[in-house]
């Protein structure tokens, strides 16, 4: 047996070596769980064991515990987890789906772009997710630890494939979801001392009803540009995506495409 491989099997003996969170029993959050991924996720979870608590301004399809929240005010995210935390103790899983499309050229017709409206997709899809990272990632550092590598809790965040490849039109909404991506290691890296992981996925296109609002003709663009399955994303395959990532405890600090390889064209 090599040196690795003699650490490998002391560190599992002595339970330093972690076998991933297990969800069940655990309390999770969701944003944005009344609809779409965020729907699907909530269910994965309810079905995986744990208990869920979704966060949104319309708690919609879920049949469970549900805050109706507006994530970008601070009071309405405060008081929901704390509802939550009530209810199911420390949540330990944290998924921000809550999000808004934001189509608006930089410069149009009309000239630069309303600041106003520009803020509004920042304030909901950047401000929003941090909002309740924070607060939820504060509750899991002061929490116990939960078992092998001094885990104490995951926040997994939605980005978006735009963050990389940004299209015309949709400025704030890349810009948004660019600061989803950047902060990923950086809240990683912070919060690692308390055992908190920090994760993001950047999902292609998703038949959800934010998709719905995606003309015919990018919908057929983006899903005959993938290499493979060339179709819409199902909501369960996001939802699989954040299970696989709970239980790995090697991923922490990065961004997952999810998006069957596609690469996007300029519009
Ligand atoms: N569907 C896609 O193709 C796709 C692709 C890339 C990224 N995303 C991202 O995935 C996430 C989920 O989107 P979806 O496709 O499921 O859309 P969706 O519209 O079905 O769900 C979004 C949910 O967020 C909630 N929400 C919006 N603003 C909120 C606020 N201020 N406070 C609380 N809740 C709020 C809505 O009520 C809704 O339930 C979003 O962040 C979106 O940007 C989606």
């Amino acid at each position: 047996m090599s040196f690795a491989q003699k650490t490998a099997v002391a560190q599992v003996r002595t339970g330093l070596w972690g076998a991933g969170m297990n969800i069940k029993g655990l309390a999770a959050l969701v944003t944005g769980g009344g609809s779409g991924l965020g729907l699907a996720t909530a269910q994965a979870l309810v079905r995986a064991g744990a208990k869920v608590a979704v966060l949104d301004r319309d708690v919609g399809g879920f049949d469970g515990l549900g805050f109706v929240c507006d994530v970008t005010s601070e009071a309405s995210v405060s008081a929901a987890i704390a509802g939550a935390e009530a209810a199911h103790g420390v949540a330990r899983i944290v998924v921000n789906c809550a999000g808004v499309p934001g189509g608006m050229r930089l410069v149009g017709r009309d000239g630069p772009v309303d600041m106003a409206r520009f803020a509004q997709v920042i304030n909901v899809n950047l401000l929003g997710t941090v909002s309740v990272m924070t607060k939820a990632a504060a509750r899991m550092m002061a929490a116990d630890v939960l078992g092998a590598d001094g885990a104490r809790g995951i926040v997994i965040n939605t980005a978006s494939i735009t963050a990389y490849e940004g299209q015309v039109g949709q400025g704030a909404y890349v810009a948004s979801k660019g600061a989803i991506v950047a902060l990923t290691l950086q809240a990683a890296r912070e919060f690692a001392a308390k055992g908190v992981r920090v994760m993001a996925i950047a999902p292609g296109l998703f038949a959800t009803p934010m998709a719905s609002e995606v003309p015919p003709e990018v919908v057929e663009a983006i899903t005959s540009d993938a290499i493979f399955p060339r179709r819409f994303g199902q909501p369960d395959d996001f939802a699989n995506m954040v299970l696989a990532i709970i239980a790995n405890p090697m991923l922490n600090g990065e961004v997952i495409r999810l998006d069957a390889g596609v690469r996007l064209r300029a519009r």
